[in-house]
């Protein structure tokens, strides 16, 4: 059997993603036609790491094909922490920004703490990736408020798949506060039994392969093997790995595989936190890529029209 020939479903996150934006179309439509325009995200992207430039081109993309607007501001990497601050208070005191997105990560020159002051100084009711502590607190709280993208989409997408939530195990590898902290606390929220994995986590494997529902959000490729997962269970893999090394790509995927072939087009391919092989043992897996990034697009727009009527409300 090559590591292709897999017997896990395929969580469709595209499909997931496209039925998302027609749920939020015709708010976008009514939030337009009584306000007079359209909502707007104002995005910082500063730096040039290949990631975020890929992240940022597909947001404003959906955005406009939704009808939105978008309005990118760039900084260079040598820019200061007080420049990011800068633009963040222009798009706070902004009356047609009804969402901001600070791009993460921060160049290394703004400092080790630049990402949590520039999430801290973003207006909570315009914090669409839901960073700032008022909507961390919130959340926490199981208040209504703008959650992270990542892991809201991933909720809608168990929900979409008929994946029950409610008393299964779940197990989170990564404990960000874009990803993992907050998707422990969504899935607490639906009554699953949670435990988040970390570097220090003692037989990391053996805890992983308890869960019912498993989350890699590590950001090493290929890092969850066979050995962490019990058989039949749903795998949601976050990770998005470059790889532009042939001999890793041939020895995860296989001479012959899809993956190879796109590796020798490209010179590189992305690839997720979890080995190909899980797909012969899990229940359910998300592709990477085509799983988790799409719907981390969708609730973007989904939190920034939101957003846009929120403010609408109280105006
Ligand atoms: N970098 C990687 N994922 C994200 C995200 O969801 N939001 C922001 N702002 N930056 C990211």
């Amino acid at each position: 059997m090559t590591v292709e020939q897999a017997t896990a479903r395929r969580l469709d996150g595209s499909a997931a993603a496209a039925e998302i934006r027609e749920r939020i179309r015709p708010r976008i439509e009514a939030f337009t036609r009584r306000a007079g325009r359209a909502p707007k995200l104002g995005i910082l992207l500063a730096g040039s790491d290949p990631g975020s430039e890929i992240y940022v081109r597909n947001k404003m993309k959906s955005s406009a094909e939704l009808g939105m607007e978008s309005d990118l501001r760039r900084l260079p990497e040598t820019a200061a922490l007080g420049d990011a601050l800068e633009i963040v208070a222009e798009f706070n005191a902004s009356a047609t920004h009804d969402g901001i997105l600070v791009q993460s990560p921060l160049p290394d020159g703004m400092g080790s703490d630049a990402e949590q002051q520039v999430f801290d100084a973003i207006a909570p009711g315009k914090d669409v990736d839901g960073f700032n502590p008022a909507n961390v607190g919130r959340l926490v709280q199981k208040r209504p408020a703008l959650a992270p993208c990542t892991p809201s989409g991933i909720i809608d997408l168990l929900d979409r798949e008929g994946v029950e939530i409610s008393g299964a195990r779940a197990v989170v590898i990564g404990r960000s506060d874009i990803v993992g902290k907050p998707m422990a606390m969504l899935l607490l929220h639906r009554n699953a039994t949670v435990t988040i994995c970390h570097s220090r986590t003692r037989d990391l494997p053996g805890v992983a392969a308890e869960a019912d529902i498993l989350v890699a959000a590590i950001g090493r490729a290929a890092f969850v093997t066979r050995e962490f997962v019990k058989p039949g269970a749903t795998v949601v893999d976050v990770g998005m790995n470059r790889l532009d090394d042939r001999a890793q790509v041939e020895a995860l995927f296989g001479a012959g595989s899809r993956k190879l072939a796109a590796f020798d087009r490209r010179g590189s391919v992305v690839t997720g936190d979890v080995h190909p092989a899980v797909a012969q043992v899990a229940g359910a897996l998300t592709p990477v890529p085509g799983g988790v990034g799409p719907l981390t697009i969708a609730m973007l727009l989904a939190n920034t029209v939101s957003a846009a009527e929120g403010r609408q409300a109280l105006a």
